[in-house]
């Protein structure tokens, strides 16, 4: 069954009801926080905890737990602690949190308060991708209204001394990830740093620090309201709530829409999108959760749940739930080459692996993505990949060579298909010898 829409936790995403603060109370947001506030951050925690709630930018880490982290207040040792909101969302086909900030601000800023106040943080900073100007501009006037309101700032009328900053980035994708961001947040260059230490012992200026996406922090309040056992009523077990999934590609109508989690793929389609550009029998592959999980064949796809597990039983993941559809008029080879140029465009350059790896493996993909390449480069490209995953400080190394992983695992006959093509031609032509190819090695 789709998720109804007194379920609906952004009940603006469209923004066309009114986005005011006015507005934001009258959909029920703002109800209740003083309350919430007031059972104090283990009541909140635990509550987060039960309701299931996964990370939403990406890694699907519990929510509640992540929280738990934070060092109590009897324990501090004197450090402040803060909450830092990622709104950087640059993962390609992802484009949910901007939805959030500039059409639904309220559910984040009542969900950084309460988080807030769950780790014992009177600071926050949301730190805004460069390119959402519009997004900063709503989220900064719904935070002025809140001030003006006293339900931010000191003594105000919920009861936890809070400040929220928004700071905007400056367009690089490496700022998303978490300790990159910090840096950048410090005012330093956007690289990432060696873990441990974590965050949560040494994060935004040396002191103990959560980084949440926006949409697990705006889901906070109504899961409050609602109780947590409402939102673990949806989805499969383990994969609880309802997540907003961005549709891209070669659907009918792209879309996003909050639906239920574990919501099969044909339905979420054929509900929300009109179907396939051509029809089911024209769908080739899908990404199934932003540009850095590997591709999924369309067959496999067409009943899976879309959920953390059952993508990952694919070899896949449901990552920032930015599903990307191709059918089979995609030249797939030449569309994960694509994401390999942004992964070398995107590496910070710390790691050998990535700084090498990322412009050696776009670069042989484009040879491939023409034709011009030798069938055993395959097989070196895949140890290349191999190479790169897991070798490097953070997960972008990983993010560039999933892809490629999915396209050899799943589409080895295509990339074949071409050089035996290219062959054949300059066979004919004689444009092609040996010797350009070996040199290309
Ligand atoms: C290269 C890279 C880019 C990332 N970009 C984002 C991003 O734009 N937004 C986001 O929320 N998380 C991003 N992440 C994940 C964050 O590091 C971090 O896991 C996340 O913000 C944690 O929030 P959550 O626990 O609420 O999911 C990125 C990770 C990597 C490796
Ligand atoms: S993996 Fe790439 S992006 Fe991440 S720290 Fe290393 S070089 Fe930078």
């Amino acid at each position: 069954m789709a998720l109804q829409d007194k379920d609906r936790i952004f009940t603006n995403i469209y923004g066309i009801h009114d986005k005011s603060l006015k507005g934001a109370m009258k959909r029920g947001h703002w109800s209740g926080t003083k309350d919430f506030i007031k059972k104090g951050p283990d009541w909140i925690v635990d509550q987060v905890k039960a309701s299931g709630l996964r990370g939403r930018g990406g890694a699907g880490f519990p929510t509640g737990l992540k929280w738990s982290f934070m060092p109590k207040p009897e324990r501090s040792d004197g450090r402040p602690s803060y909450l830092v909101i990622n709104a950087d969302e640059s993962e390609p086909g992802t484009c949910k949190d901007r939805d959030i900030m500039r059409h639904d601000p309220h559910t984040l800023i009542e969900g950084c308060l309460i988080a807030g106040c769950a780790m014992n943080a009177n600071a926050c900073y949301i730190y805004v991708r460069g390119e959402y100007i519009r997004e900063r501009e709503a989220l900064q006037a719904a935070i002025d209204e809140c001030y003006d309101a006293k339900l931010l700032g000191k003594n105000n009328k919920n009861g936890w001394d809070f400040d929220l900053y928004v700071h905007h980035g400056a367009g690089a994708y490496i700022c998303g990830e978490e300790t990159a961001l910090l840096e950048s947040l410090e005012g330093k260059k956007g690289q990432p740093r060696l873990k441990p230490p974590f965050p949560a012992n040494v994060g935004l200026y040396g002191c103990p620090t959560t980084v949440n996406n926006v949409e697990s922090v705006a889901v906070v309040p109504t899961i409050l309201r609602r109780s947590p056992e409402w939102f673990a009523g949806f989805g499969a077990e383990r994969n609880a709530g309802t997540k907003l999934f961005c549709i891209s590609g070669h659907v009918e109508r792209p879309c996003t829409v909050e639906e239920e989690m574990s919501i099969p793929f044909k339905e979420l389609i054929e509900r929300h999108c009109g179907g396939i550009l051509g029809g089911w029998d024209n769908l080739l592959a899908v990404i199934p959760g932003g540009s850095s999980v590997r591709c999924v064949p369309g067959a496999d796809m067409v009943d899976c749940a879309m959920d953390f597990d059952s993508l990952s039983a694919l070899k896949s993941g449901l990552g920032t739930a930015a599903v990307i559809v191709m059918n089979k008029e995609t030249d797939i080879i030449r569309a994960i080459a694509r994401l390999a140029y942004f992964y070398k465009h995107e590496s910070c350059g710390q790691c050998t692996p990535c700084r090498e790896g990322t412009g050696w493996m776009w670069r042989v993909l484009t040879r491939m993505a023409e034709g011009r390449a030798q069938k055993k480069e395959i097989d070196m490209l895949m140890e290349v990949t191999k190479q790169v995953e897991g070798h490097t400080i953070c997960a972008l190394g990983d993010a560039a060579a999933w892809p490629i992983q999915g396209l050899i695992t799943h589409f080895r006959h295509e990339i074949e298909a071409r050089i035996d093509s290219y062959s054949a031609r300059s066979d004919a032509e004689g444009a092609v010898t040996d010797k350009v190819l070996e040199a290309a090695e």
